[in-house]
């Protein structure tokens, strides 16, 4: 049973604790059902999550929660899937004590997420995530979506979980490329906030790829911990605080809509686009041949792939422009000047862009 918080997080309302334990899937359910008072618990999951640790987790329950089965994948995050869910939720008299639990990886968090803020005007969800990346990403934040065909993440809100539970032992049986996906945000809250963090990594990347979990445990709380002080200062996204969250984002983001999102997972994606950012602000004086290469070694290290794709960079700078223009805006590059400090850069030359992109898809990093 957790007793202690590994951290809190404080929000415009109030505040909510990350408990992170290996082994505490199969004890978050009794922890959650004392929150959830009198109010009907509903599990919300994917049909892989369910089958790994749908019966660990319900066995720590007393009462005989409600289980949404959703199938795996992007695609799930969509209209049909919302309005399937909430009519569930309305054919079983579910009431505003409704306590959702959002267990699987960011598609459930978002998707579930999504459905408690909206329905009967908001009932409250607890996040337990089960990828690296929801750990160290997405189930923090408050931010939950889903997506039209036209467009990604475009049918949203911000909702404050009740509680996130983190158990790093269910990583195990992540597929690896979902395994590094997540360290790639890892990677990225590393250059742009924590230097520390960078040169643990760089020391301990075969305990990393081990998955050996007191390495996993300070990693992920870290993540957390720094994700929250970005989240906390600028929770709805207004100040630009968060924005450089969005480290190898503008690159990485293109080629997903470029290549078709799914040809590789996110994180690569946004690894690849770290390699150019670091190209990029080299070409601007802000580092040296130093940064770029170590940076593209601890990743290789982990075995993210980070040398960027070889072609079609016109598509991708094209891309680049019209996702800013239809935020009305130039675009904008996070870039770094040292381990664990960014800055925000408009009006860069496009020829300095497509020249990043080349250095940044040449064999040998620098
Ligand atoms: N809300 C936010 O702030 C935020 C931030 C980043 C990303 N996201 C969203 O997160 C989503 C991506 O999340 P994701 O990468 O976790 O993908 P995901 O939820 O699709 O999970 C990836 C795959 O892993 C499987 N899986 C989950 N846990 C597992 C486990 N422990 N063992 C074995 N298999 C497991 C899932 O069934 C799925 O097939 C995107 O939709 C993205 O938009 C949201
Ligand atoms: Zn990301």
């Amino acid at each position: 049973m957790p007793v202690k918080p590994g951290l809190v997080v404080k929000h415009a309302n109030g505040h909510y604790p990350i408990f992170l334990e290996s082994g505490l899937c199969e004890r978050a359910g009794t922890h959650i059902e004392v929150l959830s008072g009198a109010g009907r618990l509903v599990v919300i999951s994917d049909s892989n999550v369910l089958k790994l640790y749908g019966e660990c987790f319900l066995k720590s329950c007393e009462s005989d929660p409600v289980v949404l089965e959703i199938a795996p994948g992007e695609t799930s995050k969509s209209l049909e899937q919302y309005s399937r869910i909430c009519n569930r939720l309305i054919d079983e008299s579910l009431g505003r004590r409704t306590l959702i639990v959002a267990l699987g990886g960011g598609v459930i968090g978002d998707l579930a997420g999504f459905v408690a803020a909206t329905y009967l005007r908001g009932v409250r969800v607890i996040q337990v995530p089960t990828t690296l990346l929801s750990q160290v990403d997405s189930s923090v934040g408050g931010k939950t979506a889903i997506n039209l065909p036209q467009a990604k993440n475009c049918i949203g809100a911000f909702w404050q979980p009740q509680a996130v539970y983190i158990d790093p032992a269910v990583l195990k049986t992540l597929e690896p490329k979902e395994y590094t996906s997540g360290l790639a945000e890892v990677v990225k809250m590393a250059v742009i906030l924590d230097e520390e963090m960078f040169e643990f990594l760089e020391s301990s990347t075969e305990a990393v790829n081990e998955q050996d979990l007191p390495t996993l445990e300070r990693l992920i709380l870290r993540c957390c911990q720094l994700k929250a002080e970005v989240v906390e200062e600028d929770e709805r996204e207004t100040s630009g605080r968060r924005v450089i969250l969005n480290y190898g984002h503008t690159f990485g983001h293109a080629i997903e809509t470029v290549f078709g999102l799914g040809t590789c997972p996110h994180g690569h994606a946004v690894a690849m686009g770290m390699h150019a950012a670091a190209c990029l602000a080299r070409l601007l004086d802000l580092v040296d041949d130093d940064f770029v290469d170590r940076q593209f070694r601890l990743l290789s290290n982990l075995n993210i792939p980070a040398r960027f794709p070889p072609d079609r960079h016109e598509e991708l700078w094209e891309t680049m422009q019209r996702d800013k223009k239809a935020a009305a805006g130039q675009v904008r590059f996070v870039l770094p000047d040292r381990i664990g400090h960014v800055e925000l850069v408009d009006s860069v030359d496009p020829g300095l862009v497509m020249q990043a992109m080349q250095q940044a898809s040449a064999e040998c990093p620098v």
